[in-house]
């Protein structure tokens, strides 16, 4: 990769496709046209509609990020990330909290060009759920060790809070990618979500993309709230160093 290119925010948003229909999804894929043109596929569209909306997408040019938090035993989420891989979806995540699942998923991706991206502790969880699910360390020092043996495994990258995004560049350098969901603009309904930060604060963090979903989808305008999200992104980039990937 070239790190001297400017880096394009558009290249760098990632819109959750959170809808019960296919309709919903393209009605605002539509409105986004030449805005956002990476699209998140979660459990709730996928079950609406397979495989078909991922397709449709893709035939339209678009990236896919699926987003099937795959979490089971190793040779399934294999034989799952070598279906997943076949589809043409640019990011895939697994649960980063099996080592052998995490290494099963690296073995079915196998050559391919899919990006596996290892889920450490979500974003609506505080310090407050991790204690209570027995975990006596910190939020941080759980991403921090999911993000290591994940990478330890051969996967690509986290998903991450940008709350941790600038210990995990600190600690594990400039190759991991990092995409930072719970992103609101300054002001905004937190929603379901706890280790929120804004566009901005993500990506001067070290964030590669963010991933923005209730902000836009729910929005009066969704096209005027992705600008706005992409105007603090590009705020975002310019503070960063210039040595910092793209
Ligand atoms: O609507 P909102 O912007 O909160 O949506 C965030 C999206 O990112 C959701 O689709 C959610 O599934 C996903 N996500 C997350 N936290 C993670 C991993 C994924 O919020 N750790």
């Amino acid at each position: 990769v070239n790190t001297l290119l400017p880096i394009d925010s558009k290249d760098r948003l990632i819109v959750a496709l959170d809808f019960s229909s296919a309709e919903s999804a393209f009605a605002l894929v539509k409105e986004l046209g030449g805005l956002v043109s990476f699209y998140k596929v979660g459990i709730e569209l996928q079950l609406a509609g397979g495989m078909s909306p991922v397709q449709r997408l893709i035939g339209e040019g678009k990236k896919v990020f699926l987003d099937l938090k795959y979490f089971d035993v190793p040779e399934t989420v294999r034989r799952a990330v070598e279906k997943a891989a076949t589809s043409g979806v640019s990011l895939l995540t697994v649960h980063g909290n099996g080592e052998n699942s995490l290494q099963a998923a690296v073995r079915g991706r196998g050559a391919t060009e899919l990006k596996l991206l290892a889920v450490t502790v979500l974003t609506s969880v505080d310090q407050a759920g991790i204690t209570d699910a027995g975990f006596r360390c910190s939020v941080e020092e759980l991403v921090l060790t999911r993000a290591r043996k994940a990478l330890e495994a051969g996967c690509d990258g986290v998903i991450a809070s940008g709350m941790e995004a600038a210990k995990l560049r600190e600690l594990l350098g400039e190759d991991p990618l990092i995409v930072t969901p719970g992103i609101r603009p300054e002001g905004s309904a937190k929603h379901d979500q706890k280790r929120t930060e804004t566009p901005g604060e993500a990506i001067r963090a070290g964030a590669d993309y963010i991933v923005v979903g209730r902000f836009i989808t729910t929005a009066p305008s969704p096209r005027a709230a992705a600008e706005r999200v992409l105007a603090e992104m590009e705020a975002g980039f310019k503070a960063r160093k210039p040595a910092q990937r793209i």
